[in-house]
């Protein structure tokens, strides 16, 4: 199809046109980014009416090298001028071989020992249902254990383990899930925020599964994120990712941790787990493992291999380009020490952000891990609950991803009332990038509070 004729604004404006009239209701960062991106590179995106912008977005966290990076272009460039099939269902190619091992290699050492991987759809989601799938068939039990402000997928199984409400409507409430407190330190949920909140959520955790009143029957698995990303930025502490591994290790469920997206470098080190150093059962893998192509895996404890041939099956398991992409990508965060540069990267604009927070009193949080960082905007004027925390300013952080679209950065919200900034930028940013994502940031914040409060501070 050709590009409507006109100015680049023209064509852009005619192709949105065209998106608009044509695409679902359900469209979701199309809606606030009117981008008809047709060159990127690295962390720069230019969109087709000739406008360049930082990317902080990066596929929702999926190009950890960001656009186009060399590494993967010869992947797939040589994987393309080999003849390799490109669709092969999940029969073995050498390159599948070589992702396999590419993957291994970089997984916990404790963990890939005795590990065994199941190739899933090429999405996040499918990646969560086989786990779900998985240690119900070992366990013979149905219910699952997963936290409030967790995301980890779109389909049945995986939008019951989902804390947003909004995103299961008006499906029936599905799945036997029993929903725990998630450690939100800012909004604890027990009312009493720090470490504090997450020593009661452990205890609130363990005394409910000990509970022969407690409602819960023993369940086929406990699924959580080291960090959410969509719930917010939350890191959870890692003190209590400790308590959930022992908590789940003496009562026989199996720990599902979803690193779709904290893996491959994201937040500081190769996987998040390692942080606290507690080895899962089972891993949920998918986003940057594919090198920008759609790949999702489970990886899990060999032990917990019991189903049956075809038990979880899928047509894209063996899309040969994204397995020479992904491998080069996993090899390249390894050789080039990526992870590391994200711990410290992210530990400088975290630090930068914090200190805005003496100018800026609509920001009521900052927080996050490596290169996962998440802005919490407040009303300062609201009412504080019995932590200090200030109601969320969804419309002022509205304004604020418009205010930094206008200077030329792509940010988007998440959190429970979708007023948490999210910083998602490829672990390849450089120190000026990461100057320029700051400067633009606390411009576009200021600007909008500037606004809400009539210029007062
Ligand atoms: C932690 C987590 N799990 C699962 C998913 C679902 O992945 P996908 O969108 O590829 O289905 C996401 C997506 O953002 C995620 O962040």
């Amino acid at each position: 199809m050709t590009l409507a004729t006109g100015t680049p604004r023209d064509t852009r404006d005619a192709v949105l046109h065209r998106q608009h009239s044509r695409e679902s209701a359900a469209r979701t960062y199309a809606r606030t980014f009117p981008i008809v991106p047709v060159r990127a590179d690295g962390m720069t995106v230019e969109g087709a009416d000739g406008r360049r912008y930082l990317d902080c977005l990066s596929g929702a966290g999926t190009l950890a090298l960001g656009h186009n990076h060399p590494v993967v272009l010869d992947a797939l460039r040589r994987t393309l001028d080999s003849g390799a099939p490109l669709h092969v269902l999940d029969l073995a190619t050498a390159e599948k071989d070589d992702y396999t091992g590419a993957l291994f290699e970089n997984l916990p050492r404790d963990f890939a020992e005795s590990a065994k991987v199941h190739f899933c759809g090429p999405a996040g989601t499918d990646a969560v249902e086989a786990a779900l799938k998985l240690t119900q068939t070992a366990t013979g039990r149905r219910g699952v254990l997963a936290f409030t402000g967790a995301y980890h997928g779109m389909t049945a199984g995986a939008l019951a383990a989902t804390g947003n409400v909004a995103v299961k409507q008006p499906l029936p409430t599905g799945g036997e899930v029993t929903r725990l407190p998630y450690p939100y330190a800012y909004r604890c949920p027990f009312g009493v925020g720090g470490e504090r909140g997450a020593e009661l959520s452990a205890a609130y955790v363990e005394r409910l599964l000990d509970d022969p009143s407690g409602g819960v029957l023993p369940p086929a698995a406990m699924i959580l994120e080291a960090v959410q990303g969509e719930g917010g930025v939350i890191p959870a502490p890692d003190g209590w990712l400790r308590e959930m591994r022992r908590i789940t290790a003496e009562r026989g469920i199996p720990l599902i941790v979803d690193e779709v997206q904290t893996g491959a470098g994201r937040t500081g080190a190769m996987w998040a787990v390692e942080h606290s150093g507690i080895v899962p059962d089972v891993m949920v893998l998918s986003k940057a493992i594919g090198g920008s192509l759609p790949m999702a895996v489970v990886v899990y404890h060999e032990d917990y291999d019991g189903w049956q041939p075809g038990a979880h099956t899928g047509t894209f398991r063996g899309n040969t380009l994204a397995m020479a992409a992904g491998a080069a990508t996993l090899r390249h965060i390894a050789a080039a020490g990526l992870a590391e540069r994200a711990a410290v990267v992210g530990a400088r604009m975290t630090e930068r952000l914090t200190a805005l927070r003496g100018e800026l009193p609509v920001i009521g949080d900052v927080r996050g891990r490596g290169l996962m960082i998440g802005v919490e905007l407040v009303d300062p004027s609201g009412t504080p609950d019995t932590c200090g925390a200030h109601p969320a300013a969804p419309e002022l952080a509205a304004r604020v991803r418009a205010g930094c679209l206008a200077r030329g950065l792509i940010v988007e919200l998440g959190g429970r009332h979708d007023a948490v900034l999210r910083l998602l930028p490829p672990l390849t940013i450089t120190d000026e990038q990461a100057e320029a994502v700051l400067d633009r940031l606390a411009d576009a914040i200021a600007e909008a509070s500037a606004a809400t409060t009539g210029g007062r501070p």
